[in-house]
């Protein structure tokens, strides 16, 4: 057990899939995977543990933004041996060529600021996926006839951002979108020599205003995780 996390170390798979919504991943574990345990509910927080295609996988809520995440993801590297660790979640889309239910795999994920920050100190560090699940991702995306692109992201630390002018610069600079949490999950992988991505639906868009439904945010959903566990399968 660790601060946050109230599993016992054989109860986490090398493999992780982490929504940042505890009860996605409740919804995501019992409708993909069999022989599904409950491995946390520590301060609501779920993870389960089962199979999918024989092969074991935890899908355990990160929270929203980096400091959540972090502290999930440390805990589920250093204590418990995840080695394969993939986000799937939301975003927010920042290009015309981009819509509402495209899927976005995210190659580079910029930041202004991460709870690594401190570390780098001036070097602008350029957190990056792991390419054998990018390219995996990829693959299972196509097979499944689902829109998608691959490219950077920007990781904000601000959902309600009252800065448009930064937000112009990502468009101006080909950024795909925008969520909360890739950007720390790449340096942790780095710094663990782990393997991540994030695999992100495009909820809402910033230029148009559009926003899913929330219908069709299960299925689209449904997409997101099914590309995960192919590309994290062996
Ligand atoms: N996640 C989903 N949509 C988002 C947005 N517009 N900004 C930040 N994170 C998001």
């Amino acid at each position: 057990m660790t601060i946050h996390i109230g599993a016992q170390k054989e109860d986490i798979a090398e493999t992780v899939l982490l929504p940042g919504d505890p009860y996605r991943a409740k919804w995501a574990a019992e409708t993909f995977l069999t022989d599904v345990k409950l491995v946390n509910q520590v301060r609501g927080m779920l993870g389960f543990t089962g199979l999918w295609n024989g092969n074991r996988v935890t899908i355990h809520g990160s929270g929203m933004g980096m400091p959540s995440l972090s502290i999930y993801v440390n805990e589920l590297i250093r204590d418990y041996g995840a080695r394969t660790l993939i986000r799937i979640g939301s975003c927010g889309g920042m290009q015309n060529s981009v819509a509402v239910r495209d899927v976005i795999l995210a190659m580079t994920a910029s930041t202004l600021s991460t709870p690594s920050r401190g570390i780098f100190r001036d070097l602008n560090y350029a957190p990056c996926a792991d390419w054998s699940l990018l390219s995996a991702a990829a693959k299972a995306a196509e097979k499944r006839g689902v829109k998608t692109h691959v490219g950077g992201i920007y990781s904000s630390d601000i959902f309600y951002d009252e800065r448009p002018d930064l937000n112009d610069q990502m468009v101006r600079h080909g950024i795909l979108g925008v969520e909360m949490e890739a950007a720390e999950l790449y340096i942790l992988a780095a710094r663990h020599k782990c393997r991540a991505l994030a695999v992100l639906t495009v909820s809402d868009h910033l230029l148009t205003g559009e926003a899913l439904p929330s219908a069709d945010r299960e299925r689209s959903f449904g997409d997101m995780v099914e590309i995960a566990l192919n590309a994290a399968s062996p």
